[in-house]
């Protein structure tokens, strides 16, 4: 059976951070209540005329020197992005540009915060199904640009980064202990696609607009769905809860995260938190995650992680991976 084995991570931020006592002098917050409801300290701000291609393509040069690959041998590439350069081409094709052989295909997938979940589920299948050996995907956002910087409900959540891995092509056997994405659940609900949102758009406003959230029935949803997904996703390889080896969740707020890992009786330890350095990222967060717990050697080869997320949609999901 063919497997999608992750071959190399990397990730970017940008260099400006700002602070919640940054934040406390731009609007009537502080740093107690946004610690207290999100756990977030800090979040990276993208440069004047940084793009999201620009936070991608340096991710994915990280990635790409992990796997030990050049940009020539990849065969796909995939950028989950709710925050695109320009509403068309799509930045996928930027990348390409900048590291990839002309005329391979690029596109971006658009899934709000589940957005690498859902980039990963189209890379694993277009692997399986014979049509790329080597993918890139990566997971990009400057949200900073479509914050609305006088609502303090929302600008205080979010941030701007980019995570980025290689997914290669390798046997298995079809059992939970082959090495790559062992299963990915992917679900959506339009009905509620007002409770989250973006107030503009090409065919609405014509412009680019600010995000909108009804915070409280978002967090109700989060916990629910997220737990749903993590248990079909386990029940799928008859795996039990204490087979995780990591949980790397979209860093929305830290009460989601210690919510859908009470709910599933996991170990908290187990859970890999970047929400207080990054904020919520979007897409870009799980990679981002991802790459750091790689990075100080928290996740080892053969660890079993399970990914997960919930975004604007509603859209949320799962994937099962063997590292
Ligand atoms: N600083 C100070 N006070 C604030 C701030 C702020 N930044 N924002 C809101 N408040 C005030 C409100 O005005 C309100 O005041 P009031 O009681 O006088 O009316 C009070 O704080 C409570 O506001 P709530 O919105 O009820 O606060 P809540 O406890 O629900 O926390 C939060 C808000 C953090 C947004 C929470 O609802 C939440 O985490 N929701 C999930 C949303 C989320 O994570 N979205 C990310 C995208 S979706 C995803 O990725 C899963």
């Amino acid at each position: 059976m063919r497997r999608s084995v992750i071959a190399g991570t990397g990730s970017y931020l940008p260099a400006k951070i700002l602070t919640n006592h940054d934040l406390a002098k731009m609007v009537d917050t502080s740093d107690e209540w946004i610690v207290e409801r999100s756990g977030i300290r800090q979040r990276h701000i993208a440069a004047d005329g940084e793009k999201t291609s620009d936070l991608a393509i340096a991710a994915a040069h990280k990635a790409l020197a992990a796997a030990g690959i050049k940009g020539a041998d990849i065969d796909l590439i995939v950028v989950a992005t709710a925050t695109p350069d320009q509403t068309f081409p799509a930045t996928a094709a930027r990348v390409q540009a900048a590291l990839a052989r002309p005329g391979i295909p690029s596109f971006d997938v658009q899934a709000v915060c589940s957005g690498f979940v859902y980039g990963l589920a189209t890379a694993d299948n277009f692997i399986k199904a014979g049509q790329a050996n080597t993918v890139l995907l990566i997971g990009a956002e400057v949200f900073s640009r479509i914050l609305d910087w006088k609502d303090r409900a929302t600008c205080v959540l979010f941030g701007d980064g980019a995570g980025a891995v290689v997914l290669k092509a390798a046997d298995g056997k079809g059992t939970p202990a082959d090495q790559g994405v062992l299963s990915t659940h992917l679900h959506s609900d339009g009905r509620h696609h007002d409770m989250l949102y973006v107030d503009g758009g090409p065919s609405t406003t014509q412009l680019a607009g600010h995000i909108r959230m009804k915070g409280k029935e978002v967090f109700r949803h989060a916990v629910v769905n997220l737990a749903a997904t993590v248990e079909e996703a386990l029940a799928a390889n008859a795996l039990p809860v204490s087979a995780i080896d990591w949980l790397v969740p979209h860093q929305a707020n830290r009460r989601i995260l210690d919510s859908t890992a009470d709910k599933l009786g996991l170990d908290p330890s187990k859970v890999v938190i970047t929400v207080d350095k990054h904020a919520n990222t979007s897409a870009a967060s799980i990679p981002l995650a991802l790459d750091t717990a790689v990075g100080d050697g928290r996740i080892k080869r053969g660890d079993l992680l399970l990914l997960e997320a919930m975004g604007g949609g509603f859209t949320w999901g799962s994937a099962l991976v063997r590292f």
